[in-house]
């Protein structure tokens, strides 16, 4: 005979959520982390709703980063006390820097790692519920671990026909502001092999458009071929594969752009016509300081090879207003060189001091902040400026647009980027075009931020599958 009908509580797998801040790189690593978590149980959490685990992947390239990140913890700390079985990570760069001071200021915390042990992020979760908290930072990667690519195929995309793709981690330079080196270690190349391997299997799930991802894209390979240059060589191997039709990258050093980088842009039609360069400064006292390696007059060289091999070429740049010791003239030198690059879009910052960083002991030579607001204000002047000169020359031509979703400023819009990067919205069709469409739009307005369009024609569907939803949200 058989038993009573055993009844088992069936458990609901637990929710995650990972804010993310920073870089394009620390987003990428929370795709991929987000991959390792589903890959462990959980699904990510509905919106409005409550996570189990709450994940900050963060940043530490200025001072405000340190602060948001602390004030988000704050936030949660009420949370915790409601819902003891809710667990906190903290990883990153910030967690790579200040390690277990994280739980001194934040003993609600139950997980620190760093940004070498990012794949064991899942396993400390598990190990701190039964053994409480844990701080695990490494001091470099695992060359193994570093190099397994399976995370980066689970990652979880927030856009199914456009990827990321990490070539390089770490940074070998010595740039005097800048705390990268010391928090992402020594440059670390991906064999080519296994970036072509990882292209070719996001190509056939759908995906479209690249982006490669590193702190000095023009130096991949050196550490592990004396036969180079293999940045050039990458671009050509994704150019080549079917179905990938946009690739961009991020970003190439000014002093290490090679002739042979830009040949390749000018050759491979799926890259796309955009650079991002970063000037910093264009005083070259202040660039000696800043230990970059390059002077005014060389950036101009290379940018003008730059804009006459590839045609139509976006040139995207960073600047840091207020480096120590920064005059007023030198500032002035500096907004002349910007104004004549006639850049098509900037990341401006004011300088951060980071400790470790030889900047950051320069205290004597430290800019006011008034002057540095004022520096700050002239800048954004003049950058939107060239903005909006460089988006005006764009009204009237037929842009290729690959569709992102509905605006998020007005429903009856579509937005997309076109080949150059640039942001339009554009009036909807009767039947809207789907995510990862590709479109042909007639632009008629400039704004020094986005575009405005009008549909002329569409050029093909979406190439993903369409998916059921996790979750709705
Ligand atoms: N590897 C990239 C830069 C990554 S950091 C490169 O060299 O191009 C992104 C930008 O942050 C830098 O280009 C710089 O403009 C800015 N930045 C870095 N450290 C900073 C600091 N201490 N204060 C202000 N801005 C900083
Ligand atoms: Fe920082 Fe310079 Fe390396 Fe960029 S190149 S990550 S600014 S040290
Ligand atoms: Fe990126 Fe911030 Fe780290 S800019 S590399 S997440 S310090």
């Amino acid at each position: 005979m058989e038993g009573p009908i055993r009844l088992e509580r069936v458990v609901a797998p637990k929710t995650f959520a990972i804010r993310t801040f920073g870089c394009q790189m620390n987003e990428h690593d929370s795709e991929r982390l987000a991959g390792l978590m589903v890959a462990d149980g959980l699904i990510p959490v509905a919106s409005g709703e409550e996570p189990d685990v709450v994940i900050f992947n963060t940043c530490t390239i200025r001072e405000n980063a340190d602060l948001k990140l602390y004030s988000a913890l704050g936030q949660l700390k009420a949370q915790k006390e409601n819902h003891p079985e809710m667990q906190i990570a903290v990883g990153g760069c910030m967690a790579q820097k200040d390690r277990g001071e994280i739980l001194e200021r934040a003993g609600w915390v139950d997980v620190v790692f760093g940004t070498h042990n990012l794949n064991s992020a899942p396993a400390l979760l598990r190990r701190a519920r039964s053994e409480g908290p844990l701080v695990e930072i490494l001091d470099a990667p695992d060359p193994e671990a570093s190099r397994d690519m399976a995370p980066a195929l689970y990652a979880v995309r927030e856009l199914e026909f456009a990827a990321w793709m990490t070539i390089q981690t770490g940074c070998d330079n010595t740039c005097a502001y800048c705390i990268v080196p010391a928090v992402r270690g020594a440059e670390i190349s991906r064999p080519l092999a296994d970036l072509v391997r990882e292209a070719e299997m996001l190509a056939k799930a759908g995906v479209s458009e690249i982006t490669v991802l590193g702190q000095n894209v023009n130096s991949y390979g050196r550490d592990i071929t004396k036969r180079g240059p293999l940045f050039a060589e990458l671009l050509r191997e994704l150019g080549a594969i079917s179905g990938i039709e946009r690739i961009r990258f991020t970003s190439p050093h000014p002093k290490d752009l090679r002739p042979e980088t830009i040949e390749a842009m000018a050759e491979i039609d799926a890259v796309c016509p955009q650079l991002h360069l970063p000037l910093q400064s264009g005083s070259n006292r202040v660039l000696r300081a800043m230990r970059r390696g390059y002077s005014a007059e060389r950036y101009m060289e290379r940018l003008a090879a730059a804009r006459d091999a590839i045609s139509d070429l976006a040139v995207t740049t960073d600047i840091i207003v207020g480096f120590p010791g920064e005059s007023d003239v030198e500032f002035n030198e500096s907004l002349e060189v910007i104004a004549s690059a006639e850049f098509d879009s900037a990341y401006t910052f004011i300088f951060s001091p980071r400790s470790g960083t030889r900047a950051a002991e320069m205290v004597e030579d430290f800019v006011d902040d008034d002057v540095v607001k004022e520096r700050f204000e002239r800048l954004k002047q003049v950058l939107d400026r060239s903005a909006l000169a460089k988006h005006r020359q764009r009204v009237g031509q037929r842009e290729e647009v690959l569709v992102e979703g509905p605006s998020r400023r007005n429903d009856q819009m579509l937005s997309g980027r076109t080949r150059q990067g640039k942001l339009v919205h554009f009036a909807s069709p009767t039947e809207p075009l789907r995510a990862g469409s590709l479109a042909m739009v007639d632009i008629t307005y400039a704004a020094p931020y986005h575009l405005l369009g009008e549909l002329s024609s569409v050029v093909r569907p979406p190439r993903h599958k369409l998916r059921i939803p996790l979750l709705s949200s």
